[in-house]
């Protein structure tokens, strides 16, 4: 199973979202199963490594990883079974490069919680914790409901 997460700048949301998901799912043995992956709707970040307050909150949290940011194309999208997206314009944006196909395999993260919101963007918001707890439940929900599916 290919799965990726799609935020902005591929240097807070996404890159959170993929470690907490590879700690969830080593946690429930499935590492095997699953290739995890994070990308960017720009290129503004390419490059750069996880920014320090959200490498921190992870921290706290007893997660622990690096990742250097990239921007997403259309081969990313292609390849992958999943594409889960943190907010409506990542949602925008990837449709767009796709020019509107795939969007059977694009989800918002929280699409998938009995809460389906956007995750807010914590380089505005500066609340990284808030983002981390939102990322938790999307990718909890996400898992369940895969695991239902097999
Ligand atoms: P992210 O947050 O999409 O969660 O990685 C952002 C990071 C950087 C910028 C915007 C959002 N930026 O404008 O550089």
């Amino acid at each position: 199973m290919e799965v990726t997460f799609v935020c902005l700048g591929n240097i807070c949301r996404s890159p959170m979202a993929e470690l907490i998901f590879k700690d969830m799912v080593e946690r429930e043995g499935l590492s095997s199963r699953f290739n995890i992956t994070s990308y960017g709707t720009s290129d503004w970040e390419e490059g750069n490594p996880i920014y320090p307050p959200a490498a921190k909150t992870l921290a706290e949290h007893g997660i622990h990883g690096t990742h250097i940011a990239r921007q997403l194309s259309l081969r990313d999208v292609i390849n992958n079974d999943y594409i889960l997206v943190m907010d409506s314009q990542n949602l925008m944006d990837v449709l767009r490069l796709t020019g509107g196909k795939f969007g059977q395999k694009i989800f918002k993260l929280c699409s998938f919680t009995s809460n389906p919101r956007d995750i807010a963007d914590p380089w505005y918001t500066r609340d990284f914790e808030g983002a981390y707890w939102d990322i938790v439940d999307g990718c909890r929900s996400f898992l369940n409901y895969l695991l239902r599916r097999v």
